[in-house]
């Protein structure tokens, strides 16, 4: 057993490396006498706790104290999704902006935020907070008031980005004459947030809300990336109280969430990516 954040199990190990030569920071030798791996004690503070020891092992004989090996199910190998699918499966994701008029369960919700946390995060610091707005009546109010965040910043700003923007004031427009085209009249308003100490903290967030919107799909729901609300959030102190944001929590990004009302029977065309070879 090694005395430092990775445990060997002695009778399993097959000293075969894999654990030393995965880790990304090196922190893991073979200097034990019995030739164990163990954790190189003057670098114990520089691990990130990512279990890349705990997973590559294939023997189950390494486990981590904030990486349990029994956390950690094996891959099985009869759920692995091949090209066709994989690509099937991304190109059908959809904007959704039409709901059935139907609350989604909060188990589901639920268990998208728990796949969303297998998102990569910047040093593994997984610092998403995760705000979930399920009552219908709270959504139309921030709907309402990042309405009029937009309606006087257009009047402020008649040269602005936003007043430009063709459809940022047909929202407002749209919205006085009763139709929710900034969030959707949606069930479900998430908002992913993290504080300004982390440095990747506005990465890791879309990271996780993008991991969120594809598991949804895989659900029977759908979302829609709500950048118009999210950018008015910043000009209103009672949209931030409403939506519980703290001080702190200086990066954020929103979504919508629900049952989608309509199918899509065909995949879309992209325009042919730009790439530069060197
Ligand atoms: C960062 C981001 C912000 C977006 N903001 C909005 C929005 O405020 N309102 C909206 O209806 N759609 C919004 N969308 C959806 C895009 O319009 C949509 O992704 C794009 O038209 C492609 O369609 P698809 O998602 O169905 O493939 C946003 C998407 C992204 C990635």
């Amino acid at each position: 057993m090694g005395d430092k954040k990775i445990f060997v199990d002695q009778d399993k190990c097959r000293k075969d490396d894999l654990c030393v030569k995965i880790c990304p920071g090196g922190l893991i030798s073979r200097a034990h006498p019995d030739g164990f791996p163990e954790m190189r004690q003057f670098d114990d503070g520089m691990c990130m706790g990512c279990g890349h020891c705990v997973a590559v092992c294939p023997h189950g004989a390494l486990t981590h104290s904030d990486v349990r090996s029994d956390k950690c199910p094996p891959v099985k190998k009869e759920l692995s999704i091949n090209m066709e699918q994989t690509i099937q499966f991304l190109r059908s994701r959809r904007s959704i902006r039409f709901f059935k008029d139907k609350s989604v369960e909060k188990d589901k919700i639920e268990s998208l935020i728990q796949i969303a946390r297998y998102a990569p995060s910047g040093g593994n610091t997984q610092s998403v907070q995760w705000t979930v707005i399920h009552d219908r009546s709270t959504i139309k109010k921030v709907a309402s008031l990042s309405i009029e965040v937009i309606r006087n910043h257009i009047a402020d700003n008649p040269d602005g980005v936003w007043a430009s923007t063709a459809y940022i004031p047909e929202i407002v427009r749209n919205w006085d004459m009763g139709k929710d085209e900034i969030l959707w009249d949606a069930p479900v308003l998430i908002l992913a947030s993290a504080p300004f100490q982390m440095e990747s903290g506005k990465e890791d967030l879309i990271l996780a809300l993008s991991y969120l919107d594809l598991a949804a799909l895989s659900m029977g729901l759908g979302t829609c990336w709500t950048g118009s609300f999210t950018g008015s959030i910043e000009f209103s102190d009672s949209l931030k109280n409403e939506l519980g944001l703290t001080r702190d929590h200086t990066s954020y990004y929103s979504m919508v969430l629900g049952y989608p009302k309509f199918r899509y029977k065909r995949l879309i065309q992209r325009k042919e990516p730009e790439i530069i070879w060197k």
